[in-house]
């Protein structure tokens, strides 16, 4: 038997999206070395057109020719790897994909590397978790373009769809692909950071049951926040401890790791010049929780949060207006990294197409994405989608809200980094005259730094005294 699609790696991500594939009625043989691993895919794709194997020959002998190949390993080296492995097998115009969390500048390597010898390279973002690669998920692929034409029908049949629409499009050249799923990432550490100072203000500052927040958090997700992160927020709150009583929530160990691409969006976006603040507090963060052994020490010396006083209906529903206003700030924070990263990088994106299909399938989808999608429908080279006007209603009303509970944060001792965040980029973006005079003077000041006017062209330098 000849197969339709290739996939190297049966870890579950591999083995699911290998599933899916098989589902859509391709063909379609997994490579692992583990023979547990091929295996298992033996047993659970019984009755698809689906095989395991442990041997590469079999593997690239069985692909139809030219082949599509999928790698869902690790990133860094073993994707290197496997790539040397399965050179000396493959024929010009084979195609191998990259699936996995790839650094974007490995993926430009790979790419000119494989591209000399007739082999083309696509780096694919793939969202959505386990589940998402078994049933859906959102995918994000850059490359060679005339490549995507050999995969497109394969990634549009397993993909999300949302209204019919599959949440897969050809985003752009190069490491496109994994570069626009780098900054989903850091959107979704900026949301989960977000979500987590609003538990906080409402289980430490407002006494809130862990059925209360259940019951808030799924009201909130049949609303404008309605998103995956909610939703999953909203069930882990009524998730009992199979170990001890009371809910699991409680017993987990408050130290957040990473795999680092949250890090890599910061580091990136520094490099680029573009602001992300909110993405930089939620890595932040990540760093602080991991001090959990000083931070115990800490709260002896300093005390810990004192209680918000007022009406929690109304607290709650100002706590909804701040999280709303935080997550179109966070969304546009990592929207406008992809539009300076595009023009820098020659992506050649178009933001409407990553809002489509952000829509469904990963893991930051959220209704709010078709009022994304339409403000860079309606502009679509928009720098900003602050300067939307939609938008910008949507941003005023919550925004009296979102000082208060900001304020709430202060005044109780409960850190809100991400909500002061978002609010500090908002006010300092929308100012149209900043402070920064006086830093350029500082500048010119002690080191002759030279400076600019605001009334006449020229660059000036004063002797300051
Ligand atoms: C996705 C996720 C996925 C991964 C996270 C976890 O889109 O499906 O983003 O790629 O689970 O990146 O990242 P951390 O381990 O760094 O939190």
């Amino acid at each position: 038997q000849q197969y339709d699609f290739g996939m190297v790696g049966l870890g579950v991500m591999g083995r699911n999206f290998i599933l899916n594939v098989a589902d859509h009625g391709f063909s379609a043989i997994g490579l692992d070395t583990d023979t547990a691993k091929s295996t298992a895919l033996h047993q659970e794709g019984s009755g698809k057109p689906v095989k395991g194997t442990t041997s590469k020959q079999e593997f690239v002998s069985s692909l139809k020719s030219p082949r599509t190949i999928m790698l869902l390993v690790p990133a860094g080296g073993p994707v290197d790897a496997v790539i040397e492995d399965l050179l000396p097998l493959l024929d010009k115009g084979d195609l191998l994909i990259d699936g996995g969390n790839s650094f974007y500048t490995d993926t430009n390597r790979r790419e000119k590397y494989l591209s000399e010898k007739g082999i083309h390279f696509m780096g694919i973002g793939v969202s959505g978790g386990s589940k998402g690669a078994r049933f859906g998920p959102s995918i994000m692929p850059g490359g060679p373009k005339d490549a995507y034409g050999i995969v497109q029908p394969i990634l549009e049949a397993v993909s999300a769809k949302v209204n019919g629409d599959p949440c897969v499009a050809y985003l752009g050249s190069g490491s496109a692909g994994n570069y626009v799923k780098m900054v989903h990432n850091g959107i979704e550490y900026g949301l989960m950071q977000l979500i987590s100072e609003t538990y906080d203000l409402m289980k430490r500052g407002l006494g809130l049951t862990n059925e209360e927040l259940h019951e808030v958090y799924a009201r909130w997700n049949t609303q404008r926040l309605q998103s995956f992160l909610i939703e999953i927020t909203a069930s882990i709150f009524t998730t009992d401890d199979t170990l001890a009583s009371g809910k699991l929530v409680d017993a987990i160990l408050d130290r957040a790791k990473q795999k680092g691409t949250g890090k890599w969006t910061s580091q990136n976006a520094m490099d680029l010049g573009t602001p992300v603040p909110t993405i930089d507090m939620a890595v932040t963060m990540r760093e602080l929780s991991a001090l959990k052994e000083e931070r115990v020490q800490a709260e002896k010396l300093y005390g810990t949060t004192s209680a918000i006083s007022g009406d929690k209906k109304a607290i709650v529903d100002q706590i909804e207006q701040a999280l709303y206003f935080a997550y179109i700030i966070t969304y546009a924070q990592g929207l406008a990294q992809l539009t300076t990263a595009s023009e820098e990088y020659k992506y050649g994106l178009e933001l409407e197409t990553v809002a489509r299909i952000w829509r469904g399938g990963c893991i930051i989808r959220a209704g709010l994405l078709e009022h994304i999608r339409q403000a860079y429908s309606k502009t679509p080279d928009l720098a900003n989608l602050l300067l939307d006007e939609t938008t910008a209603k949507e941003v005023n009303a919550v925004q009296a809200a979102t000082r208060q509970v900001v304020s709430y944060g202060v005044t109780s001792g409960i850190p809100v980094p991400a909500l002061a965040a978002c609010l500090s980029y908002f006010d300092a973006y929308r100012s149209g005259r900043l402070p920064s005079n006086l830093i350029q003077a500082q500048r010119d000041f002690f080191g002759s730094h030279t400076y600019e006017r605001l009334d006449r062209e020229g660059i000036f330098h004063t002797e300051w005294e």
